[in-house]
């Protein structure tokens, strides 16, 4: 069984008003499917955006993202990668979050995620080291 870590990023359909209560709603039945399938990962979002990265065994990590592109929560989903890994970088998380706001926005700024430069038009490798920084904050 081969353990494979998966990245896109997306535009959110999330309206402002419903937003908090909606993001709330994904992180709970995300974390309840994921704990099932042994699939960890970090979610990021913005109010205009989200980037994920997914990690577990490839048929779970397939069938999750099968789901999740169907949900019309959002849209132009961009396939990163799919690469074949060695170990777990969210171990013991069915889904660690982080959104853009006053206490995160300074750190999101420093890759280049900022009110005019969405989440969904980063390349990998930033959002890979903004999920590293966001993930584990130097002190
Ligand atoms: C930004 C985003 C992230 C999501 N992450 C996950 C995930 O990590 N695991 C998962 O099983 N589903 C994930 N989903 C998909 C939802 O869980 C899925 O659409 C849900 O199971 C069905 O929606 P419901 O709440 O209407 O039943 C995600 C959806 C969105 C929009």
């Amino acid at each position: 069984m081969s353990l494979v870590r998966l990245v896109y990023a997306s535009r959110s359909r999330l309206v402002e008003a419903d937003r908090r209560v909606e993001l709330a709603r994904i992180l709970e039945t995300a974390r309840q499917l994921n704990a099932e399938r042994h699939v960890t990962g970090f979610l990021m979002a913005t109010p205009g955006g989200f980037a994920q990265i997914l990690e577990g065994e490839a048929e779970h990590v397939a069938e999750t993202y099968g789901r999740i592109m169907a949900d019309p929560r959002h849209a132009d989903l961009r396939l990163l990668a799919q690469d074949i890994i060695d170990e777990r970088r969210f171990a013991g998380w069915a889904m660690a979050f982080a959104e853009r706001d006053e206490t995160t926005q300074f750190i999101f700024g420093l890759y280049g995620v900022s009110p005019e430069t969405e989440i969904f038009e980063q390349p990998l490798d930033v959002l890979l080291d903004l999920a590293g920084e966001l993930y584990a904050p130097r002190a």
